[in-house]
């Protein structure tokens, strides 16, 4: 009788135990040579479930993108779009609404009053986020190849999609005699339930710590990953695992986790989604945080990032390849002020005391390569406190005169915004307007499109 009882209790205590275990049958797909331990295990139940919240989107049939009046002529703010033939634009708008906002509708982005103004932040943040799937498409075909990306890839028909990220806020110490725990020993979903230290995203997708475990030499001679840095990239190789729904396998030979050679191509693939993921959240998104209202931003008021689950949710391929991106020309080539930024402009001048900066033709937006040519000299005025900065813009001679002036002077505003918000105070940078603004006759040369700051 207790025997009967203890058992019970046993049976009672061993599905309590199993409750967190994935219930069989688990399959396994051979990927490797046999007895090399190369095989993905995946439960057909769990896949079932992402097989349905993966799904492609209905596509439109295209419009005739050439028929009826230009976008441009009809609307009046249509920087990206302006190009497209009306039914085309009209067709991609409601695209993106059923992508984005199917329940909310046009509205979501717009002032039905006023279709053409910039009030509502979504329709800011939309305006930046076409530009991005349209630097993704064109400028990282090393990861995302013919497939490409819609807004579908990281919405799902949600206005925020459903895999994003904040930082994450230190952990506090519990008591000085256990440490610092270094983020430790916090079951948390971003490196799979594992006690690895959190938080890897900010490490490695927004900043770029190397990611590597272990010397390459038998004495500490040479880089010698400490046990924290490589807890921290097990941490990022969770979250991968995790985000495209594959085991280490998919990527690595178990014969040895470091090499590349004997390592799948999917390696390689994920090698450059990880530089991706890195630059969207750098050159994309955190510049958008103060576009967004507070009720959008994380505990520390930083803005939701993407990882590889954003795109991947669960998936080797999202949506498992599915080619939705070729149906929307629109969203395969640079249109806007990026197609003409990366128009042929030679690259900034970055030195410490000394910038010299390109724009486009017409354009006062300081972007891509050339926002970074402030860094050094930013830096500069920062260990310097009596040093000033001194900007001046210059323009091309094709056109109105009076138009290039202000727009000389607007690209100067732009690149002494950029200053002071590199934390410089606004006195220590002036406008000083140049003698002989305009640069040369041929208004062709990109070098008449420029300002240049230097400090004194
Ligand atoms: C996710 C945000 C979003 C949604 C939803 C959206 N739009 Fe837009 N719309 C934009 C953006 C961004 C632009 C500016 C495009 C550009 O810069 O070229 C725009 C521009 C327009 C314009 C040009 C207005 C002008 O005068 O300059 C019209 C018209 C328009 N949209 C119609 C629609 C309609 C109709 C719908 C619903 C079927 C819709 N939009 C849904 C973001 C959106
Ligand atoms: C690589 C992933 C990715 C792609 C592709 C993408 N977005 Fe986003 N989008 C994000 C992230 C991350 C956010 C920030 C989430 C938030 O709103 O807090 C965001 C936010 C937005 C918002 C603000 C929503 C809100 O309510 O705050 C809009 C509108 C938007 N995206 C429109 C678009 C449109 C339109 C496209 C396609 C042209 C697009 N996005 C493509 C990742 C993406
Ligand atoms: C989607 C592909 C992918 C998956 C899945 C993946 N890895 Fe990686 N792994 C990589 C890439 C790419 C690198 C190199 C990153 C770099 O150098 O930027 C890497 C690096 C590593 C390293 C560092 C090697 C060194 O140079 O010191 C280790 C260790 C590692 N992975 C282990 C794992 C483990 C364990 C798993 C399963 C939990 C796993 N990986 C899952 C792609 C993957
Ligand atoms: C902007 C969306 C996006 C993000 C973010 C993203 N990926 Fe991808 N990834 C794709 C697309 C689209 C493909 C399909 C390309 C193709 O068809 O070859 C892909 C393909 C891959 C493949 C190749 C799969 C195969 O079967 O050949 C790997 C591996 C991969 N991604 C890993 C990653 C990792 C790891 C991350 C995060 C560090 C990441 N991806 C982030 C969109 C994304």
């Amino acid at each position: 009788m207790t025997s009967r009882l203890f058992g019970a209790a046993l049976a009672l205590l061993a599905a309590s135990l199993l409750a967190g275990c994935e219930r069989p049958p688990v399959d396994s797909v051979q990927r490797g040579y046999r007895g090399t331990g190369m095989e993905l295990v995946y439960n057909p139940r769990t896949e079932a479930k992402v097989a349905l919240a993966n799904q492609p989107p209905p596509v439109t049939p295209p419009a005739d993108s050439d028929a009826g009046p230009k976008a441009r002529d009809l609307y009046k703010n249509v920087p990206l779009l302006g190009h497209l033939g009306v039914a085309e634009f009209t067709r991609f708008m409601a695209a993106m609404t059923e992508w984005v906002a199917p329940q909310e509708g046009c509205n979501y982005c717009h002032d039905p009053a006023n279709m053409g103004d910039d009030k509502k932040y979504t329709k800011v943040v939309a305006r930046r986020m076409i530009e991005m799937t349209q630097h993704i498409n064109v400028d990282w075909k090393n990861h995302v190849a013919a497939t490409g990306v819609t807004c579908y890839t990281c919405h799902r028909g949600k206005a925020v999609p459903l895999q994003v990220w904040f930082k994450t806020p230190p952990q506090k110490n519990g008591s000085n005699f256990i440490g610092d725990l270094a983020g430790q020993n916090q079951p948390m979903k971003m490196v799979g339930m594992s006690s690895l230290t959190v938080d890897p995203y900010s490490l490695y997708l927004l900043g770029d710590q190397t990611i590597g475990i272990g010397a390459t030499t038998a004495l500490p001679t040479g880089h010698v990953a400490s046990i924290l840095q490589t807890e921290q990239t097990y941490g990022l190789m969770m979250h991968m695992s995790d985000g495209l729904g594959v085991n280490c396998t998919f990527c690595h030979n178990t014969r040895n986790f470091k090499t590349w050679e004997g390592s799948p191509p999917q390696r390689t693939a994920a090698w450059h989604g990880i530089r991706m993921a890195r630059d969207l959240n750098n050159a994309y998104l955190e510049p958008l945080t103060k576009s967004f209202p507070s009720n959008r931003l994380g505990p520390l008021g930083d803005v939701a990032k993407v990882n590889c689950a954003t795109c991947h949710q669960g998936v080797y391929k999202p949506m498992y390849g599915a080619q939705i991106a070729k149906n929307y020309p629109e969203l395969l080539e640079q249109t806007g002020a990026a197609a003409k930024v990366a128009d042929g402009l030679p690259p900034p001048t970055a030195g410490p005391t000394r910038s010299v900066l390109f724009f486009g033709v017409g354009s006062s937006t300081l972007e891509g390569e050339q926002a970074k040519g402030l860094t050094q000299l930013i830096s500069t005025l920062a260990t310097q406190p009596k040093a000033k900065a001194s900007i001046s813009g210059y323009h091309s001679a094709s056109g109105e005169l009076a138009a290039n002036q202000q727009l000389a002077k607007d690209r100067a505003v732009k690149v002494r915004d950029a200053i002071v918000a590199g934390g410089i105070a606004p006195a220590r940078v002036a406008l000083d307007k140049p003698l002989q603004a305009e640069a040369n006759l041929s208004g062709e040369d990109p070098a008449a499109r420029r300002v240049e700051v230097t400090v004194k």
